[in-house]
This record gives structure tokens, C-alpha cells and sequence, in this order.
């Protein structure tokens, strides 16, 4: 896998939303392969400084040397981690962010790598942990959780209208015997729900139990919680006067959050959104990536004390 085997979102719209300046910190908190980490920091030469965190070590390194490689002159720190965590650890690496970008969920490498478990297109364990090293996997979480838990998180997590006949089928299941492969997981789905409108009918539980072992909306709740804190402190915080911060969301639950957190922050005039709608990819980047298809990108400029 090269560090270029994911492409990223939306790079220009990212540039003009954050605006780069020579000198100037960019906190990237998904490093993912770079990508977008190397559009930015091209930017900040000379004295410019990138924050590359992920919660994936191989990535994390990935996009450390490509960035190292590709843009020379600036300087480079690495976080390995949830990005939860990000704010506290530059506060006491006494850094300051004047850009902070979260482009969320998985690179192309990760899902297209059958030993993580993401993808129901190909067999491997039933793992889907963005950080190999954390401790449950989606096996784990199928293999022991009660019922009502089972449909909790694929009603909330993947909206998923068959939530219930599915977590009794996996119930049923694993009285049976271990379900520990993706293939296995992906065909129980289908025994209880059909192909419409051409989507995978295990699109959706994977989704949810994706976004459970990983506790991604937890995760970006604790995120935005840290980007208001700073809008509120008076000097103390992890953020510059006047910081942009821009978060890429690839599905509704995770723009709910970023829409409601940015529109208060907007309210108690202690950031400005920059444009009231989500930018989108334009059909040309669809058609060269498709996993562009579903990006939102939102953005606050951070205009009150900070
Ligand atoms: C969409 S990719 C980012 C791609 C990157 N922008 C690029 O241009 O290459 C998302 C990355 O974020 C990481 N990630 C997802 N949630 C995370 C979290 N809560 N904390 C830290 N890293 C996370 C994943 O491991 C993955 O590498």
C-alpha cells in the first residue's frame, strides 16, 4: 500500500476554507496517508509547523514521512491516538492551532485491506478497529452484547429499519458458533434483509458496528466540545485568536453533530461559520473519487476570545 492509495477530499475547498499562511500551525487530526496534510503544509513554508495525528500507528507513519518527503521546510510532530486527546496533549506540548482539520472515519487503505474487517466485499476477521492496538473488536461486540444493545447501535449508528430481526438473527447465530468473519457477518445481514436500490444490504450494519467500536461519535462530541472550550477560554486554550477549524463528514449522524456545535458557537458570537451550507465535492471530483460522493465539509473561523 503507497501513502498515495487514498485520495483526499475536497483539497482546494479545504484550502480556501483554512487558508494557510507562512508560519502558521495546521493540526491535522485524521493524518490518514497525508493527503491533505501535504496540500496544507506546502503552504506554511517557511517556519510552518504540522501536527499529524491518528489513531492508526501505520498510518500515523505513513503520513509522517510523506509529509517529511514531499514538503520540506516544515516542521513535523506526530500524536498517536484518539484525537479526543489532541487538545490536551498540545496544551501541554505548548502548542497553539491556527488550523485544525478532521477529514472523519476510515482511509481507502484501511478498508481495502481485508485483515482489518471493514468491508463486507471481502472476507477477513470481524475486527474494523481504526487503532489495531485498542481492545474490542466488532466480533466482541456481536459475539457478547445483549439484544437491545444489538439493535441499538444498528438503529442509531446505521439507521437500520431491520435493526431488530437482525440482532435476533445474530443471537440466534452465535448460539451456533463463533461469528468471526466478515463473510460470516455479511451473509447473516443478508438472510434477513434485501438489495434496494442497488446498496449492499450489510452496508448499513457495518456502518453502525464500525461506528460503535470505534466510538466515532463519541468521539467527535469530545472534539467539538474542546473547539468550544477554547472559543470560550481567554488565552489558555489549544487555539489561536482567529483559528479556522474544518471537519469533513461522510454521513448525517456525524454532520448533525458538526452543524449544531458550530451554529452555537455562532449564536454566543464566538465564531463565525464560513458559509451557511456544507461544501460538497463537485461532480468532476466525484467522478474521479468516488468516495467524495458523500463528503460535507463545514467550517468556523473562530472571531471571539480565545
Ligand atoms: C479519511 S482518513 C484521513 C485521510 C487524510 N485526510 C489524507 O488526506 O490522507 C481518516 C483517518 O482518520 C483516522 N481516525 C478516524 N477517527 C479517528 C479518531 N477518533 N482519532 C484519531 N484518528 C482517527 C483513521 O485511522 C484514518 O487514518
Amino acid at each position: 500500500m503507497t501513502a498515495h492509495s487514498h485520495i483526499p477530499v475536497l483539497p482546494e475547498e479545504i484550502l480556501a476554507r483554512l487558508d494557510p499562511k507562512p508560519g502558521e500551525t495546521y493540526v491535522d487530526c485524521t493524518a490518514g496517508l497525508g493527503g491533505h496534510a501535504c496540500v496544507v503544509g506546502s503552504r506554511l513554508v517557511p517556519g510552518g509547523r504540522v501536527v499529524l495525528n491518528d489513531m492508526d500507528a501505520g498510518n500515523l507513519g505513513e503520513a509522517a514521512e510523506r509529509v517529511g518527503a514531499e514538503v520540506p521546510g516544515v516542521d513535523v510532530t506526530t500524536v498517536h491516538g484518539n484525537y479526543v486527546g489532541l487538545p490536551r496533549q498540545l496544551m501541554r506540548d505548548g502548542l497553539r492551532a491556527d488550523m485544525v482539520l478532521a477529514d472523519l472515519g476510515f482511509a481507502s487503505n484501511q478498508m481495502s485491506d481485508p485483515a482489518r474487517g471493514f468491508a463486507f466485499s471481502y472476507d477477513g476477521p470481524l475486527d474494523m478497529r481504526l487503532d489495531p492496538s485498542a481492545a474490542v473488536t466488532a466480533r466482541e461486540l456481536v459475539e457478547t452484547l445483549p439484544e437491545d444493545e444489538l439493535v441499538r447501535i444498528l438503529r442509531e449508528y446505521g439507521e437500520e429499519k431491520a435493526a431488530r430481526p437482525i440482532a435476533r438473527k445474530i443471537v440466534a447465530a452465535r448460539n451456533e458458533g463463533p461469528i468471526s468473519t466478515t463473510g460470516q457477518f455479511a451473509a447473516l445481514v443478508r438472510s434477513v434483509v434485501r438489495y434496494s436500490g442497488g446498496i449492499n444490504p450489510a452496508t448499513r450494519a457495518f456502518q453502525a458496528f464500525r461506528i460503535a467500536v470505534n466510538d466515532e461519535l463519541g468521539s467527535l462530541e469530545g472534539l467539538l466540545a474542546a473547539v468550544e472550550r477554547a472559543a470560550r477560554s481567554t488565552g489558555e486554550g489549544w487555539l489561536t485568536a482567529g483559528a479556522r477549524v474544518a471537519i469533513v463528514s461522510f454521513h448525517s449522524l456525524e454532520d448533525r453533530l458538526v452543524k449544531r456545535s458550530f451554529a452555537r458557537l455562532e449564536q454566543r458570537g464566538l465564531a463565525r461559520m464560513v458559509g451557511a451550507q456544507p461544501t460538497v465535492a463537485s461532480e468532476a471530483e466525484v467522478l474521479s473519487n468516488p468516495r467524495s460522493r458523500s463528503a460535507k465539509l463545514r467550517t468556523v473561523c473562530l472571531c471571539g476570545p480565545t
